[in-house]
């Protein structure tokens, strides 16, 4: 796995820039049904308790995973995945109807970027391993410790049936550590931020591209660090504009239900940074998406055709190109 940690205060050319950036959903739904998510979440003592501790309704879970496929400025491509979802049988078929399972098995797949410890974003993890258990990994350096146990096959998700054997990785376990940027392929930087989270866990890391002529693309799993302080980053750090190009991901802004008043302001105050094209699923929230569209921001629409919280958030695989 290409990668070189690097300072934030050098000039921003040294990041390089890329032709283009494909990105397809695998999956976008975290889970099937909000209510019963935010039950097992109270019963297992609270949005503080720790997501390892408490008993989830395992035929509850999906997940989010999507495939980057960047293009560098001499055409060749590289392939990674973005998150491997939460219901390993779930994922393996998302895996398998999606190609990604064969581009596993042969190779075409560099590395999987965790962006954060959640449930629904890492416990699909096996499904993985079952087609390349020697994956190169990138976690943020937050990541705790049972998540690195789970990761080497030595603890089970507590809705992985434990009768069945865990696939062990043999991989390399590379680890971003906060604040830096850390140089993945020209033009695509890895950035970790360190803040508590919901569920017990500790800090996100996202990705950012510079698509050359155009400007920088922010790439989130869910963005628990906030959508401002993803793309303020990116205008402190990596892009060499006043504004941003492209957004994609999970933006948490309102998952799990109608707008709030903060939620309602963060949402208009996305406008001040002049993104051109916005991908917004997952934990986004359909409310938060649907304000968007109404602001007139250049939300890109999606089909619901494979499977998708609603039809205007690009759903299971679909592909979006930011060139
Ligand atoms: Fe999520
Ligand atoms: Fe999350």
């Amino acid at each position: 796995m290409p990668a070189a940690a690097d300072s934030p205060l050098r000039p921003r050319a040294h990041l390089g820039t890329c032709r283009s950036v494909a990105i397809t959903c695998i999956s976008e739904i975290g889970w099937h049904d909000t209510d019963l998510l935010l039950a097992d979440i109270k019963a297992g003592g609270g949005a503080n308790a720790s997501q390892w501790d408490k008993a989830w309704h395992s035929d509850n879970a999906a997940g989010s995973s999507s495939l980057i496929d960047l293009e560098l400025l001499d055409g060749t491509r590289r392939k990674f995945l973005l998150d491997c979802g939460w219901n390993e049988p779930y994922m393996r078929q998302r895996f398998e109807e999606s190609g990604v399972a064969a581009m596993l098995a042969r190779g075409e797949i560099e590395f999987l970027f965790l962006s954060h410890e959640h449930l629904d974003h890492l416990w699909g993890l096996q499904a993985i391993l079952r087609y390349c258990p020697d994956i190169a990994i990138r976690v943020p350096a937050t990541f705790s410790d049972r998540a690195l146990a789970f990761i080497r096959g030595e603890l089970a998700a507590p809705t992985h049936p434990v009768a069945e054997s865990l696939i062990r990785h043999t991989g390399v376990v590379s680890k971003t550590p906060p604040g830096v940027l850390v140089s993945l392929y020209p033009g695509c930087v890895a950035v970790a931020f360190d803040l508590p989270v919901l569920l017990g866990i500790v800090g996100e890391q996202s990705l950012y591209f510079r698509v050359r002529d155009k400007g920088v693309v922010c790439v989130t799993g869910c963005c628990h660090q906030g959508v401002n302080a993803l793309a303020d980053h990116a205008l402190d750090h990596v892009a060499d504009e006043s504004t941003l190009y492209g957004l994609y991901g999970g933006l948490h802004i309102a998952p799990f239900g109608p707008l709030t008043a903060e939620q309602e302001r963060l949402v208009a105050d996305l406008r001040r940074y002049g993104f051109r094209k916005i991908v917004a699923n997952h934990c986004t929230g359909e409310s938060a998406v649907r304000r968007m569209v109404e602001l007139g921001y250049p939300v890109v629409a999606g089909s619901g055709r494979e499977g998708s919280r609603a039809a205007l958030m690009p759903g299971d695989g679909e592909r979006v190109v930011f060139d």
